[in-house]
């Protein structure tokens, strides 16, 4: 199939009005990914060679997550919204390039696989002019219905439009569709609108493919491929169905959870073998855990490398820029922001570490804070290697204290500390022996 050209169309330029959103309905996002970019993963992921994205007028937005992902997507606003195969007109530029397959996939189905692309263009392949996606929903209502003959698709039928006779076939429209590149702008200039929507269906083009003789097939998915969010409540079924199936994909690749249904993915969470991940954990986009490593219970992570055999939490959170290296410590209470950790450092309770790197070895005592914020600026704390940091001391940056350095407890570092020196910046103890005593004499206690 390598030498066949294809473009896929991608519809999003809904409304979403049932969602009752200010964001477009496409950028509610599912593990942390908006929905088009999920269907514009599937399509990248199955080889096709450009993306045409169809937008609703002031979606900026949606180009620029798309842009994100892929730089081989074009753009065109549908200005007006007149139905499906409309929306796929307002792509008549990316069409009229010309490809040997055309493939129309919605906005709203984030669940939508490579390898069922592949399908639809191997049916293309074998000369269909058309193939439609089709499945048999628990529920049909509210979905096209395929009438097919032998293995001829005849019609899609919309459910408003439908007879009673209709409405009783299971096997309905998932809405992804090819098209052979040689027919569609042909086949989908003649749409009408002479429906109960007074709409441009897409779904039309089946039935004047039909009457000009054209083979048209119909392909059947799983149902969990095909589920489209219109509301909020299908965008919270939609995360459960993915948070299952991550859930299941962590457990068959080896790591250990120890309760599944509270550990939260994202779309690009990597997790490598003998991974334990306790109760109740988030890991946000951008998080990738080594072998061995342990992620406690309550910990929340975004944007962070844990490396082989190192301990997070409980009760930790990484933000973006963390990386915890081989056999580190992050323990509770403990917030971590773009530093890095080397091999065997600790960090175990109640401390803020931002913009900085602690060298390998070194042991930051609890309640520490690396100040990074003067209000106007950040700045960065290094620690070297081996250094021991004292409880509740302050390391006021850009500061370095150097490796094997030791800082007192309560110190306020605003200078460097040399390597292998003792730091204390606190006030001194003042001692006065039988004061406390003479105090509660003087009051009969
Ligand atoms: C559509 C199909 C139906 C199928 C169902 C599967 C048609 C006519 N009907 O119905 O057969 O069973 O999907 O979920 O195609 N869009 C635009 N511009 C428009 C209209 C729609 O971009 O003018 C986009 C929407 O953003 C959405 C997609 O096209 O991503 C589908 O539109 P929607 O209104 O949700 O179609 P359904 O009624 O669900
Ligand atoms: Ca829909």
């Amino acid at each position: 199939m390598g030498e066949r050209s294809s473009v896929a169309v991608i519809l999003a330029a809904g409304e979403g009005t049932r969602m009752r959103s200010r964001l477009p309905k496409v950028l509610h996002p599912v593990g942390g990914l908006p929905m088009v970019c999920h269907v514009v993963q599937a399509i990248e992921a199955a080889g096709i060679g450009r993306l045409a994205i169809v937008l609703g007028p002031g979606h900026d937005a949606v180009a620029a997550a798309v842009k994100r992902r892929t730089e081989r997507a074009t753009f065109h606003v549908q200005e007006e919204r007149r139905g499906t195969a409309h929306a796929v007109l307002a792509a008549r530029a990316a069409l009229a390039e010309g490809a040997d397959d055309v493939v129309v996939a919605y906005g709203d189905t984030p669940f939508l696989t490579a390898a069922s692309i592949g399908r639809m263009r191997e049916a293309l392949a074998d000369g269909a002019a058309i193939v439609v996606a089709g499945m048999r929903p628990a529920d049909p209502a509210g979905y096209g219905r395929l009438i097919v003959e032998g293995d001829q698709l005849l019609a899609i039928r919309e459910e408003r439009d439908a007879s009673e006779a209709e409405r009783a076939i299971p096997l309905c429209n998932a809405g992804t569709m090819g098209l052979a590149g040689a027919h569609a702008l042909a086949l989908l200039e003649a749409i009408g609108c002479n429906n109960a929507k007074g709409e441009f269906y897409l779904t039309d083009v089946v039935e004047i493919a039909n009457e000009r003789g054209l083979p048209v097939r119909a392909i059947e998915l799983d149902e969990a491929e095909a589920f489209g969010v219109n509301d909020r409540r299908h965008l919270a079924e939609a995360e459960r169905r993915f948070q299952d199936g991550r859930r299941a994909a962590a457990l068959a690749g080896g790591a250990t959870l120890v309760a599944p249904e509270t550990v939260f993915f994202s779309h690009d969470t990597e997790l490598a073998a003998d991974v334990t991940i306790e109760p109740n954990v988030v890991l946000g986009p951008g998080v990738a855990v080594e072998e061995g490593a342990t992620i406690r219970a309550f910990s929340h992570l975004e944007g962070a490398v844990v490396r082989a055999g190192a301990t997070v939490g409980p009760f930790a959170r990484l933000r973006p820029g963390s990386e915890v290296g081989e056999g580190a410590r992050v323990g509770n209470f403990v917030e971590v922001k773009a530093a890095t950790l080397e091999r065997g450092a600790k960090v175990n309770h109640l401390t803020y570490i931002g913009d900085a790197h602690i060298g390998a070895g070194a042991n930051v005592g609890a309640g520490t804070i690396t100040c990074n914020y003067d209000g106007f600026a950040k700045h960065r704390t290094e620690i070297g290697e081996g250094a021991f940091i004292g409880s509740n001391s302050a390391l006021v940056a850009p500061v370095t204290i150097g490796a094997g350095a030791y800082v007192g407890s309560g110190s306020v570092i605003t200078k460097n500390v040399p390597p292998d020196a003792l730091a204390v910046a606190r006030g001194q103890q003042v001692e006065k022996p039988g004061w406390a005593k003479r105090q509660r004499e003087r009051h009969g206690k």
